[in-house]
């Protein structure tokens, strides 16, 4: 395990490297606990380096048994070696030399899933961040780009797939029972996209023609007879390869693109050169045991995985700090694709729940940080939804400002200017200011100032004057190490919108600029007048989620509902009814902490039951309607001395109340909506699945018996209504016999899918409740429960510590400490999980004090396990208690 530096890396400290890697040349000898890696390096001194300045290779955990300089054994005293570097003296002026370093690794033991290690027998890499240095000694930074030639030496039976990025060169047999394989990858990269993969699996093969009618094979390799499961991963793959193309004209640049599936994996995918790493969970789906939102997910996976070919490897990041130049970008890349290949309204609705959810908590809590961060102690640490999800709405909002061509324009001008280069945020913008001519100055600070800005709007019409005032007020709140803040440029898109949603465009407008239906808020405070308004309009703002803000606008239930009806953007009617149902929540919420009888507004399921019926809406815009704002949705809107349990309560009653005074609609939905044919994972068929299991959620909350749900279960011909009947019946019959039958059945079924069973594990892990703790435990004791494999830890203890708050928050602390004690079980083997999972703990203050209380105490045991933290888990523990 890595022990913790305590160093704090700043981007200010940034500097080029002094020599440049020109060559790497590695041979692996591959052996499950004794593999021999040997490195050569070719480099020179930069032109104007110092000339007495060392070379200093990054290392970890490694057993170098050689050392070469030009081919010959190295002096002990023109080197150093420590724990995590090597540092070679005395080195050529200007002449290009060698380094040969030899090490030796031990790829079972690696138990953190950083650099080699083996996976259900299968070797494979992993090297972003900082895991190469694992593999040799290196300059594993991203801003050192070097063209690789690999050689993989292994036994032939055990092994028969060798393979690594680029193109094949050849390979042949290599002594007694031994092959090896070279592959030639032309395209300079840095370390962190390195990969190689050995070992025995199947594979699916397909081929694609590019713009420029070359030929790329196709292959996705998955463990043998899971071939099968395989083809919806090689369909999105065409379809992205296809959009790249038209949307942003970006070609592959090889002949060969592949992707391997493993099953143990500490993320979603890497997208190593030409050879995509994935967890098997983002390639296998078939309908009998892969979800709708299994489909979806692997769809949005495989386009981004092979969209970080243009942004992310063929431009790369100059430096860690720079992640949101590849992330937020490419993040923003596949939420288009899957918007063009879906209903974007439902996509983008999906996100900003998403982002409302995981990112703004984030962004209010003791571990915001810019979309670019200035310093960090483990760069393990950012990969957050902040530099991915806000990365990509920064993207977003670019594109908003500067309009579809002006967008393009940009985009083309740094592919153009950076192929090639490892770039940096500073970069990119300014391909958008040149191609456009454009300041974004002020917009920039998006990137460098942290919390989300809460924008507080009101608006008075003069009927008289024929004239409407909006005035906004920004203000973005203190964050860790930024107390004070500038006013941003933040795009609003918006409507006015009249009577029978007709929508009034004015004559002229002043007090800021407005382009088009965006209105640039750049001030602090700011009041926008619109003449030749001749009667009130209802305003809608920021429609399709222009800007990820907060707005505080006191618009009346009447104004909401007028929205609801009749907006033309199908995202602001879903927000308007998510505004209409939150105070409801929010008061329900207090009642049941009080002790009051709770009411629901007849108003709200009136309005929520008309959407639930019309059949003008599609499905899944109706489901989405349906599924009403979250306990972490309403918390977050409660703000502070969150109660959980009233907060679940007062949900719960709500939704109750809709249930019965929608029996009918929902009756009707449920069964007008059945499938009938054969499954296909299209977004409007999942949309109606999405409906149907919504309408049974409602269904199984005025029934007294678990019959229903039962039968639903019994009844269900793919995963999606299956994993959802099973939900309905455990959450709510969750001591039925009818429940533990169905768990049973499902579990035997499934047994040697551990797919499947990882969805077995987080639906029991989120039945809510007192004795959620309790199931926890007694499923770690279950003989499928596996600590080593990071999908099975998340589905069972991840999912109880960020899927179910009542469980996880019971008052006596009693979850807080068992958490804890696993964190540093965790921390011992993987260091990466560890640390994510406890993030789950970031909104402790939020919480009501005596849980408050408790959750302190349950992170003090943490951090006093100090010094045997890993620098991940150390550096997260710390930001949350300071
Ligand atoms: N770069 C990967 C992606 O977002 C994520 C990742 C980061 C995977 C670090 C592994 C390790 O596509
Ligand atoms: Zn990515």
């Amino acid at each position: 395990m890595r022990t913790d530096t305590g160093r704090t890396i700043h981007l200010a400290d940034y500097r080029p490297t002094d020599f440049v890697l020109e060559r790497v040349d590695l041979t692996f000898e591959l052996d499950p606990t004794e593999t021999k890696v040997e490195a050569r390096l070719i480099f020179h001194r930069r032109e104007g380096a110092d000339l007495n300045a060392p070379l200093v290779l990054d290392g970890d955990e490694l057993n170098m048994t050689g050392l070469l300089f030009d081919q010959i054994e190295m002096a002990p005293e023109r080197y150093t070696e420590t724990a995590d570097s090597l540092t070679i003296r005395d080195l050529p002026e200007s002449v290009p030399f060698e380094i040969t370093v030899t090490t030796l690794i031990n790829p079972e033991a690696n138990t953190q899933l950083m650099g080699l290690y083996r996976s259900n027998g299968i070797y494979c890499t992993q090297c972003e961040a900082e895991g190469f240095r694992r593999i040799t000694f290196f300059p594993d930074r991203p801003d050192v780009l070097a063209v690789y030639t690999v050689n993989i030496i292994a036994d032939k039976d055990a092994n028969p797939l060798l393979l690594s990025n680029g193109n094949f060169l050849g390979g042949a047999g290599y002594g007694p029972g031994k092959h090896f394989a070279a592959w030639f990858d032309p395209h300079p990269k840095p370390s962190y996209l390195f990969a190689l993969v050995a070992g025995d699996l199947g594979v699916v093969e397909d081929t694609f023609v590019t713009m420029s009618e070359r030929e790329v094979a196709l292959k996705i390799y998955v463990e043998h007879g899971k071939e099968a499961r395989a083809a919806y991963a090689m369909d999105a793959l065409k379809r992205s390869m296809k959009w790249d193309e038209e949307v942003f004209g970006r070609e592959y640049d090889l002949d060969i693109f592949m992707i391997v599936a493993v099953s143990d994996f500490n993320m979603g995918a890497m997208e190593n050169k030409g050879l995509n790493i994935f967890n098997d969970k983002y390639v296998l789906a078939d309908p009998e045991t892969a979800t709708d939102q299994d489909y979806a997910n692997i769809e949005a996976i495989i386009a981004h995985e092979y969209f970080h070919n243009w942004t992310g490897n063929r431009i790369t990041c100059r430096d860690w700090f720079q992640l949101c130049l590849k992330e937020g970008l490419t993040v923003y890349r596949d939420h288009e694709f899957s918007a063009d290949q879906r209903s974007r309204a439902v996509k983008r609705i999906a996100e900003v729940r998403h982002l409302r959810s995981e990112q703004f908590p984030e962004d209010a809590g003791p571990l915001a940080h810019p979309v670019r961060p200035t310093k960090f102690r483990e760069i393990n640490n950012f990969y957050t939804t902040t530099v991915y999800e806000k990365g990509s709405e920064v993207t977003r909002m670019i594109a908003t400002i500067l309009g579809r061509d002006g967008f393009k324009k940009g985009m083309d001008l740094y592919f153009e200017r950076h192929d090639g280069e490892a770039a940096t945020v500073e970069d990119f913008v300014k391909s958008f200011e040149d191609a456009n001519g454009r300041d974004l100055t002020q917009f920039s600070l998006w990137y460098h100032q942290a919390g989300t800005p809460q924008i507080t709007v009101s608006s008075t019409y003069d009927a008289g004057a024929k004239t409407l005032s909006l005035s906004l007020e920004q203000m973005v709140p203190a964050t860790p190490g930024q107390t004070a803040k500038e006013p941003m440029h933040i795009p609003l898109k918006f409507a006015l919108i009249g009577e029978n949603g007709s929508e009034a465009s004015p004559a002229a407008v002043s007090g800021g600029e407005v382009t088009g239906d965006v209105l640039h808020l750049t001030e602090r405070s700011q009041t926008f007048v619109f003449t030749g308004i001749g009667a009130r309009p209802v305003v809608s703002l920021n429609r399709s989620f222009s800007a990820p803000v907060t707005l505080h606008f006191a618009q009346s239930k009447e104004d909401l509902a007028h929205i609801a009806r009749h907006d033309s953007d199908l995202f602001a009617r879903w927000q308007a009814i998510t505004d209409l149902a939150l105070p409801n929540l929010m008061a329900a919420a207090k009642a049941a902490a009080a002790g009051k009888a709770i009411e629901c507004d007849a108003g709200l399921s009136d309005a929520l039951l008309a959407i639930a019926a019309d059949e003008t809406l599609e499905a899944a815009f109706r489901a989405q309607a349906l599924a009403l704002p979250s306990e972490s949705d309403i918390a977050r809107e409660l703000g502070s001395n969150n109660d959980p349990d009233a907060i679940y309560k007062g949900r719960q009653a709500i939704l109750s109340a809709i249930a019965t005074a929608g029996a009918d609609t929902f009756r009707s939905l449920y069964d007008s909506l059945a499938s009938g044919g054969s499954f296909t994972p299209d977004a409007a068929s999942a949309g109606r699945r999405a409906l149907r299991n919504a309408a049974l959620g409602f269904l199984a909350l005025s029934d007294k018996s678990p019959a229903g749900a039962a039968q639903a279960f019994a009844k269900a011909d793919n995963m999606t209504d299956l994993a959802q009947a099973l939900t309905v019946l455990a959450h709510r019959f969750p001591e039925a016999p009818e429940t533990h039958a169905a768990l049973a059945a499902f579990e035997s079924r499934f047994a040697s899918n551990a797919l499947v069973l990882d969805k077995w594990f987080a639906i029991q892990a989120t039945i809510p409740g007192e004795g959620s703790l309790e199931r926890v435990m007694r499923l770690m004791q279950n003989p499928h429960f596996a600590a080593s494999n990071p999908n099975r830890v998340r589905s069972l203890i991840g999912t109880f510590a960020f899927a179910n708050a009542t469980g996880f928050n019971r008052p006596d602390g009693k979850a807080y400490h068992f958490f804890a004690e696993e964190i540093l079980a965790i921390d011992k083997r993987n260091p990466q999980l560890a640390a994510r999972l406890l993030t789950a703990l970031r909104s402790w203050r939020l919480l009501e004090p005596v849980r408050a209380e408790q959750a302190r105490e349950a992170l003090m045991t943490i951090e006093r396990a100090a010094p045997q933290l890993s620098s991940d888990v150390a550096d997260i523990v710390e930001r949350i208690l300071k």
